[in-house]
């Protein structure tokens, strides 16, 4: 029987000499009885010096050579983890251990094989890929932060610009009432007049279902569209009684003035039309083209009936103030004559829901 053990443990050891990993062999007191060349090479020690020794005296009064006690003493089960060998210059050599005892009864089962893989290699590019990752987190960290403050600085710049934008926006704004309040001087009117009318065009444009931004651009252009009243002589423009021949020629002049007075800017296209073509009437009967229906631009249209409606309800040195009601049925018997039906449509349903109603100003008296 015990030569039989023999002949067993010398097979064993034979291929552990064969293996290219480390091994030896523990008995169940956790003393090594053989230990392969390979392993001496990871220990950094001669044979003689790790055969007949306990495997935890390779580790000193460590917390690593009580667990390998503890690990020892469960002998029967079969072990397999990542664990470390020390080398005699103090350094650790990380492994994965797996261990087995030889056989299920004795002899055998009182020894047990461990086999010792040498992952210091992994372990190392597994620390590096760590550092790799840190550092590139850490550069990440860096590329947001950055990426972050450029979007913080772009949007103070678009706020920047907005305000600037809105400023230009309210000093041409703030140009063109100069103008049309300079050019309505002369009719003695104190600019709520082209205010008006820029409310009316603006709110007429919305009923007819254009957008706001159209809406926003015929109103400024309606403020100008009596600007040619610059060219008529004072004693036309504010003469009480009725105009005689000559002098409703002069005053018809002020719609061909206004379009030359006017930059030919795109900014201005919709206030040059409007200032040449708003006394122009549906049916053709109207100055200074004499157009008619849709070849009469829109804009021009729009103020068409704004104008007039705001003309019947003030007051001039020639008349009184029309009421509402009777302005309003003025506008609608010129429907398809004097002005676009579609135009007095809006008008109407604007009037009966009462959101046809004279804006108030703050510096109105
Ligand atoms: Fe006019």
């Amino acid at each position: 029987m015990a030569s039989l053990f023999d002949s067993s443990i010398k097979a064993i050891i034979e291929l552990l000499d064969a293996i290219n990993c480390g091994a030896l062999l523990v008995d169940r007191a956790g003393v090594i009885e053989y230990a392969n060349e390979r392993l001496c090479q990871m220990l950094g020690r001669p044979r003689g010096h790790v055969v007949g020794h306990r495997a935890e005296s390779l580790y000193g009064d460590t917390d690593a050579a009580e667990k390998l006690r503890h690990r020892l003493s469960a002998f029967d089960e079969p072990y397999e983890g990542e664990f470390f060998l020390p080398s005699v210059d103090g350094k650790k050599l990380a492994v994965i251990m797996s261990g087995k005892p030889l056989g299920k009864s004795p002899p055998l089962s009182d020894h047990m094989l461990i086999t010792v893989i040498n992952i210091s290699g992994q372990k190392a590019a597994e620390s590096q890929a760590h550092e790799e990752f840190e550092v590139i987190s850490r550069l990440s960290d860096t590329v947001i932060a950055q990426a972050l403050e450029l979007k913080r600085y772009n949007e103070r710049l678009e706020e920047k610009v907005r305000e600037r934008t809105l400023e230009l926006n309210e000093a041409n704004m703030e140009a063109i009432y100069m103008l049309a309040v300079a050019s309505e001087a002369k009719d003695a009117d104190t600019g709520a007049h082209v205010r008006r009318i820029q409310h009316y065009t603006h709110i007429l444009a919305r009923q007819l279902g254009l957008s706001e931004a159209i809406a926003e651009r015929l109103g400024y252009s309606a403020i100008l569209h009596d600007v040619g009243k610059m060219v008529v002589p004072d004693h036309i423009l504010k003469k009480p009684g009725p105009l005689d021949t000559g002098e409703r020629q002069a005053m018809q002049l002020h719609c061909i003035a206004g379009e030359r007075i006017l930059s030919k800017k795109p900014f201005f296209d919709i206030a040059r039309q409007v200032a040449r073509s708003h006394h122009e009437n549906w049916d053709g009967s109207g100055y200074p083209d004499g157009l008619a229906g849709e070849a009469i631009p829109l804009g021009a249209r729009i103020v068409h009936l704004a104008d007039i409606y705001d003309a019947l309800t003030s007051e001039r040195v020639y008349k009184p103030p029309w009421t509402p009601a009777a302005a309003t049925e003025h506008i609608l018997k010129g429907s398809g004559t004097q002005f676009d039906p579609n135009i007095v449509d809006a008008f109407r349903s604007l009037r009966e829901t009462g959101r046809f109603a004279a804006p108030r100003f703050e510096d109105e008296p």
